[in-house]
């Protein structure tokens, strides 16, 4: 498949901006016309900030998986759409065509409408980095049904609280999951997130690690037979609902810096043509790439990076099922060696944790086929991006350092590949259509180069958020109320002497662990429910690896008789209500935390302890109790 849209050229690149920013409904028009449509749409665009009320390609139909799967069968039927990498290196590899994954889809829509699914219900996808995955999110999007995929490593309580939040009568998951040496027994965790979610109608088990699991008479089902029930029924092809340009495509939860995650909604076309236009350009996709995107699919980069962009593209995604560094260190090196890949796009995080390995576990792996390597999800450091250039990309391959986030559906703001030129820890440019403002805290525009403030975006894009799922005001309230007709992030920003863009971090109480989004106050909340604890408070701080990690001020209502139990009962809880990757890295117990006369806790002052900064705490004569901050600086742990 050639891309008519594919930038070649730095001078391409500021042609096409231009363009976006003086008639971006023509713009985006052209791009659309790319894609299949069932009716094509009466105008480009209707917006109001202040409602929110986004809405692109009105009144345009389509189905995101004709646009996947069905126009490649004729030209690329068998070319490789998923190589999937298992988690063990003993067991084979497999490769889904075009031709067998349209037929697998199409198989498991099947199952679905025989399981009285329909058009607009919530599917909750609870799952391991399987293909059976990618295959029941389109095979949901195949009948319009909305899948809200749920991380793996959340508990069952995050789980409950998301498939109440999405009335979700249905849930697709597997008996377990293989993550490095572990097991992890998924369907367990999905009775236990039941016990207190009755409406859930049907669960669909696809059995991966032959764990025990139990199967609930008139409830759960079993993937294998429900498709021998299809393949008794002579495997009818499952006709595409013919969607709205505007219906919601999926929910994915996230956190925000209140207690409750909430559900980004993206839409059906808008989402498929921002992603797919960030794909080609920003990796510079040729047709035959493989591409490998280390995310899990849990998350919103294996969403649009691992599945709907690649596939809408024609191209070939290389998903795995393990970690970075199991069985060793050298497993990434080992499948970019083993699938040729072309493209290979990770996390900071990983880059850091393969770096301290050192130089060994890249010993007789050829990386040779490597052409563009990708970053997202954290602030890349000097010194992992210089590591990732010379060694993995052994400085012939571009870094493409991607900004965006789940609110935004693809990538915002980054360097195209070999084309506009990249800078060590900084995202860079614009992508065409997107309009970065910085602001200052009173929301004046910050205009000029070599400045920083609070990143936002000024124009709609085709794939920003449309709203949080069943609670339209919290997303008006969350991005689009903060500063007036813009988009607010809630990254801070600094804009070069040439005006290229360098994230700085979240301006919010929201931690970036690892590349993973944790709210302050939901790691809060789930230690406040510990029986000892009084109160908390949680911040961020600077983490070798993680990137930050979470410090945890505790009051307690009784001194504990052994302070590690307490903490270890404590991360227990966390690990509970929210999942293991929120559970703090250190916990301090303080008498009192520093409070404002108005009873709000002085964060700043915290965080400045929590990253050892003493000197630069400043004045606390206005506490409510000062002497609280010398005692909390000196038992810092
Ligand atoms: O703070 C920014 C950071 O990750 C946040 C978005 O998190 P999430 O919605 O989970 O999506 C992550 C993957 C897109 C952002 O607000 N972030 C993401 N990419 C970068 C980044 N920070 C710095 N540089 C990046 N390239």
């Amino acid at each position: 498949m050639s891309f008519p849209f594919q930038i070649k050229s730095l001078q391409e690149y500021n042609t096409a901006y231009a363009k976006s920013v003086e008639n971006p409904e023509q713009f985006w028009a052209d791009i659309a016309d790319t894609f299949m449509w069932r009716k094509k749409w009466d105008k480009v665009l209707e917006w109001d900030f202040k409602k929110p009320d986004i809405k692109w390609f009105i009144n345009g139909k389509l189905n995101i998986t004709e646009n996947c799967l069905d126009r490649h069968l004729a030209r690329s039927g068998d070319d490789p759409a998923i190589i999937w990498e298992p988690n063990s290196k003993d067991e084979p590899h497999k490769v889904l065509t075009y031709n067998d994954l349209h037929f697998r889809v199409n198989q498991f829509a099947n199952v679905l409408r025989n399981n009285g699914v329909k058009k607009g219900d919530r599917i909750c996808i609870y799952m391991g980095m399987v293909p059976e995955l990618p295959i029941a999110m389109l095979a949901c999007a195949r009948i319009g049904a909305i899948h809200s995929v749920i991380f793996g490593g959340f508990s069952a309580q995050s789980i409950a609280d998301r498939l109440q939040d999405a009335n979700a009568e249905f849930i697709i998951t597997c008996d377990g999951a293989y993550r490095g040496g572990k097991d992890i027994a998924l369907k367990n965790i999905i009775d236990d997130a039941l016990i207190a979610c009755a409406f859930v109608k049907r669960v669909i088990v696809f059995n991966r690690t032959h764990t025990p699991v139990s199967m609930i008479k008139g409830r759960d089902v079993w993937w294998d037979e429900e498709i021998q029930i299809v393949e008794e029924q002579g495997n009818p092809v499952m006709p595409a609902e013919e969607m709205d340009a505007e219906d919601p495509l999926f929910i994915l939860y996230t956190s925000g810096s209140t207690g409750k995650p909430k559900g980004v909604v993206h839409s059906s076309a808008g989402y498929m043509v921002y992603s797919t236009y960030s794909f080609v350009n920003v990796f510079q996709y040729q047709p035959g790439d493989v591409h490998f995107c280390t995310a899990d699919i849990g998350w919103i980069t294996g969403h649009t990076y691992i599945i709907y962009s690649v596939l809408c593209a024609g191209g070939t995604s290389l998903m795995y099922e393990g970690l970075p560094a199991w069985p060793d260190a050298g497993r990434l090196w080992d499948i970019v060696d083993k699938h040729k890949v072309n493209i290979l796009y990770t996390a900071p995080t990983a880059i850091r944790s393969l770096m301290a390995y050192g130089l060994e576990p890249l010993k007789g792996k050829s990386l040779d086929t490597l052409r563009v390597l990708g970053t997202v999800g954290e602030p890349i450091n000097e010194e992992a991006w210089h590591w990732y250039d010379e060694h993995i990309g052994k400085k012939r391959c571009p870094i493409v350092d991607t900004w965006w986030q789940t609110e935004t559906g693809g990538i915002m703001i980054s360097n195209l590949a070999g084309v506009t030129p990249s800078k060590p820890s900084y995202a860079t440019l614009p992508l065409p259509g997107i309009q970065p403002v910085l602001v200052d805290e009173q929301g004046k525009v910050i205009e000029g180069n070599d400045v920083s403030g609070n990143l936002c975006i000024r124009f709609p894009w085709p794939s920003v958020i449309r709203t949080t799922y069943g609670d339209h005001e919290r997303c008006r309230l969350n991005y689009f109320a903060t500063y007036h007709d813009l988009y607010f992030t809630g990254d801070g920003c600094y804009r070069d002497s040439q005006g290229q863009y360098r994230i700085t971090g979240r301006v919010d109480d929201v931690l970036n662990v690892s590349g993973h989004r944790i709210g302050t106050a939901e790691v809060e909340n789930a230690i406040n429910r510990h029986t000892g604890v009084l109160e908390s408070a949680v911040v961020g701080y600077p983490h070798d690896l993680k990137g930050q990690g979470i410090y945890a001020y505790v009051i307690l209502g009784h001194s504990p008789e052994d302070a590690n139990y307490m903490r270890a009962d404590i991360n227990q809880t966390v690990t509970r209500i929210i999942g293991a990757i929120a559970r703090p890295d250190k916990i301090q117990f303080v008498s009192g935390l520093p409070k404002t006369r108005s009873g709000k806790i002085m964060r700043r002052i915290l965080r400045k302890i929590a990253e050892n900064e003493m000197g630069s705490i400043g004045d606390t004569t206005t506490l409510l109790d000062p002497a609280v901050v010398e005692e909390i600086k000196a038992g810092r742990v």
